[in-house]
């Protein structure tokens, strides 16, 4: 009887004590595609996220998908998450949120994809922009959304959406594609000629006036704190390199093509060892495709295609782990680390779709990334 009593309060104790330091629930490993639950037990609704670390602290910014079971339809938006150890994340609420106003571009209906974060050391300000499409026009708008806060977390007061680079032309398009006659609606889609039309501009000069589109984006600052805006414009054909003013709330006008007619989204760049990587995805919407991989010497370089860098199985190459790249991590105390994020789209219940996170490795100077069900941040030298 005296041993069972002691056995209850070792019991009860333990218990308590978990419970107060909530142990029973941390997360103590990366499991890609698996449910990824938030300190409230719930999925992490961040998704075609970004990561920015400041004050020793992850913030974690992502697409808010409604979950089925939410009707309150103005609850959309950014969401915001913190963490310490990039295991265990604190909802921070939605840092952006759709204007209650249907007058405002960002009024319900409309859709914000790939939100990116970033601080301003000048300004003292957190910029976020991210990919903006409007009530009832699908993606046919194809606008980058900026918005700005004092605090990282929000709430973020949305500015303003815009198509960038109107009336002016990319810094490596030559005189001839500028003069070219050949208009959109002359050549049969995606007959040969038109692929070359496409390589050779036929969307810049049509977008010209206008502004040139921006759909799947990422947002880039280099060692010398220069912010750029890499999106896939030209019909999602061709990505733009566009350089941002120093408050990183504008377009500075100076921008470049990047792999014309080569169909790339989903852009995710980092840097290390002297050496700019980028990792895409091809264009099949929601479905995943095969990874793929760039590597230039200067961010407004030359950028060069280099092999799959997925190292699976054949079918596990074709679709990249069944993910599409959102963002390459530096993590913060290790040298040369990163974590490839992903996501696993669920079409039919985004905020179900799950996150594919896997340790960047490399092979003969080049980043790749392998299948680990479960790992942890020891795995990254
Ligand atoms: C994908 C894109 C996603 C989303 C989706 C819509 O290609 O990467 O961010 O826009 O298309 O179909």
């Amino acid at each position: 009887m005296k041993v069972n009593s002691k056995k209850t309060i070792v019991s009860i104790s333990l218990f308590l004590f978990c419970l107060a330091i909530n142990c029973q629930d941390l997360n103590h490993s990366f499991k890609p595609g698996q449910i990824w639950p938030d300190n409230e037990g719930r999925h992490i609704n961040a998704h075609g996220g970004g990561i920015i670390f400041y004050n020793d602290t992850y913030y974690w910014f992502g697409e808010y998908r409604l979950p089925r079971s939410e009707k309150d339809r103005s609850r959309y938006g950014v969401s915001c998450y913190s963490s310490k150890d990039l295991l265990n994340w604190k909802n921070e609420g939605l840092a952006l949120k759709i204007i209650n106003d249907t007058a405002s571009l960002l009024g319900p209906g409309c859709i914000t994809e790939r939100p990116k974060v970033i601080f301003n050391k000048k300004t003292g300000k957190f910029v976020m922009w991210f990919h903006h499409e409007l009530k009832g026009q699908g993606y046919k708008a194809a606008l980058t959304g900026v918005a700005v806060s004092d605090n990282i977390t929000g709430p973020y007061r949305y500015i303003r959406s815009l198509r960038p680079n109107a009336c002016v032309w990319p810094l490596n398009f030559p005189e001839e594609y500028k003069k070219a006659k050949i208009k959109d609606g002359d050549l049969k889609s995606w007959s040969e000629e038109w692929k070359v039309a496409v390589r050779e501009g036929l969307f810049v000069r049509r977008d010209f006036e206008g502004g040139q589109m921006a759909r799947d984006m990422t947002i880039f600052v280099d060692k010398d704190g220069k912010a750029y805006h890499v999106h896939s414009a030209e019909e999602n054909m061709t990505l733009h390199f566009s350089e941002l003013t120093d408050d990183y709330l504008d377009f500075t006008g100076r921008y470049i093509r990047v792999l014309p007619g080569e169909s790339n989204e989903a852009p995710a760049i980092f840097y290390s060892k002297g050496k700019y990587f980028m990792f895409t995805s091809g264009t099949t919407g929601w479905k995943p495709n095969p990874g793929r991989l760039a590597v230039a010497s200067k961010i407004f370089g030359d950028w060069k295609p280099v092999d799959n860098p997925c190292r699976g199985t054949e079918d596990e190459n074709k679709i990249c782990f069944g993910s599409q790249s959102t963002q390459i991590l530096p993590v913060n105390g290790k040298k040369n680390a990163f974590i490839y994020m992903g996501d696993r789209w669920t079409p039919d219940n985004l905020a179900d779709s799950r996150h594919i996170w896997l340790p960047l490795e490399w092979e003969k100077g080049m980043p790749i990334i392998k299948w680990y069900p479960n790992w942890n941040l020891n795995k990254l030298k």
